[in-house]
């Protein structure tokens, strides 16, 4: 049951987290917050530059200090990256300032949905091969959610509403 906490989706790339939590918003009437749209406009660039400008423990700095910022005050939805859950700071963030959601989805879903994206630094090259080593490397990274949805054959109005049931 929700306390009045932030709603935090996590889930691995291409699950669907941004989609739904914006949808997710405009039917509760709340604030959406996207972490890596927080930290393209904090930045003044994409996640793809930073990376390969500033490398991936500069960006995951950033992220945990969004994380953290964006989990206080007022209550949200926040759609996070699918690598946040990795630190543990932001783990505990999410789990002390709300109700964590994690969406999930088979791994051709997540190639289709996201492998010809340049802008996902970590699926860059052979993307089929990197996201199934990124599901094998982070298959528990999500189990610490309150609950867990399977986002491949449902329209994101199903999501939405399984989500609201379960606040
Ligand atoms: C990442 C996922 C991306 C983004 C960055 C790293 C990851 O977010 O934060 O490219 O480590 O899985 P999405 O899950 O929104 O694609």
């Amino acid at each position: 049951m929700l306390n009045g906490g932030n709603v935090v989706l996590i889930g691995p790339m291409g699950t669907g987290k941004s989609t739904v939590g914006k949808a997710l918003a405009e039917k509760l009437g709340w604030t959406f917050v996207d972490t890596d749209a927080v930290i393209e406009e904090k930045a003044g660039t994409t996640i793809g530059a930073i990376f390969a400008e500033q490398g991936e423990p500069a960006f995951r700095k950033m992220e945990s200090e969004t994380i953290a910022s964006v989990l206080q005050g007022e209550t949200r939805i926040v759609s996070t990256g699918g690598g946040a859950v990795l630190a543990e700071q932001n783990r505990k963030a999410m789990k002390t300032s709300g109700f964590v959601i994690a969406l999930r989805a088979t791994e051709e879903t997540i190639i289709m949905r996201v492998g010809n994206d340049e802008n996902r630094p970590l699926l860059q090259g052979n993307a089929a091969e990197r996201v199934r080593r990124i599901l094998e490397e982070r298959k528990h990274a999500y189990d610490f959610a309150d609950f867990t949805i399977d986002t491949t054959d449902k329209p994101v109005e199903v999501i939405v509403d399984l989500i609201v049931s379960r606040l």
